[in-house]
């Protein structure tokens, strides 16, 4: 779109364009048509009420109707369009440049050292690796906490259905649980179960309105540590939502150990993202820039399982849509064939629903 119809026709013949339709000056929005020097026909549109003379724009003002020319990216259009800087300012902090929307969206601009390396380039464009660039940027942590909570990916309004049913859980840890959006989640449906949220110091420091609003707070403790440390232990169930997927395989093995140590015996952990169905093509996700992340198919992940102690109890596409393994750590098995290893089961494969990985893990 041109403000200046006559100026952008000289500079159309000044590169080498030729002007195929004479000027139409009735015309609505296409002002005239020309073949550029490729021989492909283009049409100089005008943007109605931008033909009129310009009022003069004081000095420290953007002129964006000199912007919203030829030379200038459709991207100002849809920001203009879209009125992001209105939602900014309205507090929609993710979609802010300087907030975790803009450290997502330029990491994109990453892909091609990713194809080329397998490696996450965050680290070059912003200093430090991801996890430890949020631990130097307090805001933007909170604004990743914000993004994976309700205000962000909405309310994880479902249940995890486990082979052996909830009767016998007592105490679910969530393992890396955020701001503990589906810790309060389960424990709504489950009143007599009791929760601990475990993630990283700022994360746990955030989760309290969450639990409050649930009316659950009188059954969560939250511990601020790192994953990698040993675990609340003796917990029934060890939960692992959206985690694995941001972590290459030796740290899955790791997080996995140390939920294998501190499960009770017969406990059991359960994994909703960063496993998918074998069959289930695998998309690259932000996580894999982001952090280095990945999905494995169930079997490469039973591999990754077996080497952190466990075996493999369920694997499947739940009523919820989200493909879940519920694992146990092997020693606590029951080994009526003289082995410790069990037929996965699948009767969680629904037929009247895809199987799939269910929605994509972001994060
Ligand atoms: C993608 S988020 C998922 C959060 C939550 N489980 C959910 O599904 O929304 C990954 C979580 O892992 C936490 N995390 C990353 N590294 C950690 C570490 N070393 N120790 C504890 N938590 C960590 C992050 O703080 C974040 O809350």
């Amino acid at each position: 779109m041109v403000a200046e119809a006559g100026a952008a026709l000289d500079a159309v013949t000044r590169a080498g364009g030729e002007i195929v339709r004479p000027v139409d000056p009735a015309a609505g929005e296409v002002f005239a048509w020309f073949c550029d020097p490729g021989g492909n026909v283009l049409g100089i549109y005008q943007q109605p009420g931008l033909a009129q003379p310009e009022a003069a724009a004081p000095e420290d003002e953007v002129d964006l109707q000199k912007m919203l020319d030829l030379a200038t990216p459709w991207c100002l259009h849809v920001a203009v369009t879209l009125r992001i800087p209105e939602h900014i300012a309205a507090g929609r902090r993710f979609i802010d440049l300087d907030g975790i929307g803009g450290r997502m969206a330029h990491t994109w601009g990453t892909l091609l050292d990713y194809v080329r390396t397998g490696q996450p380039a965050y680290e070059q464009v912003f200093g430090r690796p991801f996890w430890a660039d949020l631990a130097a940027h307090p805001r933007i942590a909170a604004d990743f906490d914000a993004l994976m909570g309700p205000a962000g990916h909405g309310v994880p309004d479902y249940d995890i259905e486990l082979s052996g049913g909830w009767a016998t859980v007592r105490t679910v840890v969530d393992v890396g649980g955020g701001t503990g959006a589906m810790l309060a989640s389960l424990l709504r449906r489950h009143p007599e179960v009791r929760g601990i949220l475990v993630d990283l110091p700022g994360a746990v420091a955030r989760s309290g309105e969450t639990f409050t609003e649930a009316g659950v707070a009188s059954r969560v403790t939250v511990t601020g540590q790192n994953f990698f440390d040993p675990l609340p232990a003796g917990a029934d169930l060890y939960l692992l939502k959206s985690v694995l997927n941001d972590w290459p395989d030796e740290p899955t093995v790791a997080i996995l150990r140390r939920c294998a140590e501190a499960a009770r015996p017969g406990g059991s952990i359960a994994v909703l993202g960063g496993v998918s169905a074998d069959e289930m093509p695998r998309s690259l996700g932000i996580d894999m820039l982001v952090a280095g992340g990945k999905t494995s198919t169930l079997k490469q992940f039973t591999e990754l399982a077996h080497r952190a102690g466990l075996d493999i109890l369920a694997a499947g596409t739940q009523s919820s849509g989200r493909y879940v393994v519920e694992c146990r750590p092997r020693s606590t098995q029951p080994s009526s064939a003289g082995t410790s290893k069990r037929t996965p089961r699948t009767s969680w494969l629904r037929p009247d629903r895809p199987v799939g990985p269910g929605p994509p893990a972001i994060l």
